[in-house]
């Protein structure tokens, strides 16, 4: 499963990509609005950093003007995916910005008819929403698992890429799923590191380590 990091935060995604953690980046205009940076100056600097996908989101409403958009931003770089909202409009850009050859990634995803929807108009990637449906009682990652049947019964191309990734159970188990990406705010995937018990036990060596008296260096 591919990592994808949801942020437009340069620091926190230099930081995970020297891992190697880093196989794309997702934004969308809140999360430019939270970086406080130029849509294009910020996007343009995750492309360089970044070798995978790095979406970026159009915000125009109308296909003619999401296809504008879509064909500037993916000017920024070869790894642009231009993201469009899952609407007839965006649905509309989709077809046309995928037949030109561009990623593109259909975002706001809360059903699996829309799923199917945005793989037939030539999707990269599809961005279900799963910390939002919980939001509202539902259960986000039913919908993951409803999208990855109707995929694989067609042998649909498009990829899942699950979004609105909330904790840690939701990397999981989108994992056991077969999503084909997740993509998470940085300190989701660095709380992937974290165990109660593997704090346990290092307390415990550190303890019983002192009473050596011993160094290594
Ligand atoms: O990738 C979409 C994501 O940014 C939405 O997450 O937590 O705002 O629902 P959230």
């Amino acid at each position: 499963m591919k990592f994808f990091v949801d942020t437009a935060d340069v620091d926190a995604i230099a930081e995970l990509n020297d891992l190697g953690f880093v196989d794309g980046v997702t934004t969308n205009p809140s999360l430019i609005l939270k970086s406080g940076r130029d849509i294009l100056e910020v996007t343009r600097e995750i492309c360089d950093m970044i070798d995978g996908p790095v979406s970026a989101e159009v915000v125009a409403l109308e296909a003619d003007a999401m296809i504008a958009e879509g064909r500037k931003l993916a000017k920024i770089a070869d790894n642009i995916a231009v993201k469009v909202p899952l609407t007839w409009d965006g649905l509309k850009a989709c077809k046309v910005l995928s037949d030109e050859g561009n990623m593109v990634n259909v975002t706001l995803c809360f059903s699996a008819n829309q799923a199917l929807l945005a793989a037939k108009a030539g999707a990269t990637f599809i961005s279900p929403f799963i910390g939002r449906l919980d939001d509202i009682n539902l259960d986000g990652l039913d919908l993951i698992e409803d999208i990855r049947t109707i995929y694989d019964n067609y042998n649909f191309k498009t990829e899942i890429l699950a979004a609105s990734i909330r904790t840690v159970n939701h990397v999981s188990d989108c994992a056991k799923i077969g999503a084909d990406v997740v993509t998470a705010p940085p300190n989701v995937l660095q709380n992937l590191a974290k165990h109660v018990l593997t704090d346990k036990g290092l307390d415990a060596f550190m303890k019983d380590w002192a009473k050596t008296g011993q160094q290594i260096l």
